[in-house]
């Protein structure tokens, strides 16, 4: 079973930036780009670093690590570059006016 909860609102996401919360013991990244908004774990799948704290390249919606700099796609969670090579979880994403929800599976 799924679910949506309100995880943050837009007013902590200017745009091209990158907002870390933390769910049920889980560090989620939020990322805005425009008017869209994704989330990924914000865990890297490499080691353990907060992609968070890393480069956000909102043009071309991608993060980089800021340990080892893997890229990931943050609209698929793919590794663009080594070392890392597992992708990371995306979440779905749904902005109804200023709050942002996010999906997640009980
Ligand atoms: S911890 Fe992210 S690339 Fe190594």
């Amino acid at each position: 079973m799924s679910d949506f909860i309100k995880i943050a609102t837009k007013s902590d996401l200017p745009d091209g930036g990158v907002h870390a919360v933390e769910y049920n013991g889980r560090r989620i990244a939020l990322f805005r780009a425009g008017e869209t908004i994704y989330a990924t774990d914000d865990i890297c799948s490499h080691s353990y670093a907060e992609l968070s704290a890393g480069t956000f390249d909102a043009d071309d919606c991608t993060i980089e690590c800021p340990l080892h700099g893997s890229r990931f796609d943050i609209r698929t969670g793919r590794a663009l570059t080594l070392p890392a090579f597992a992708p990371i979880d995306v979440f779905e994403v749904r902005v109804e006016g200023e709050d942002v929800w996010l999906k997640v599976t009980a």
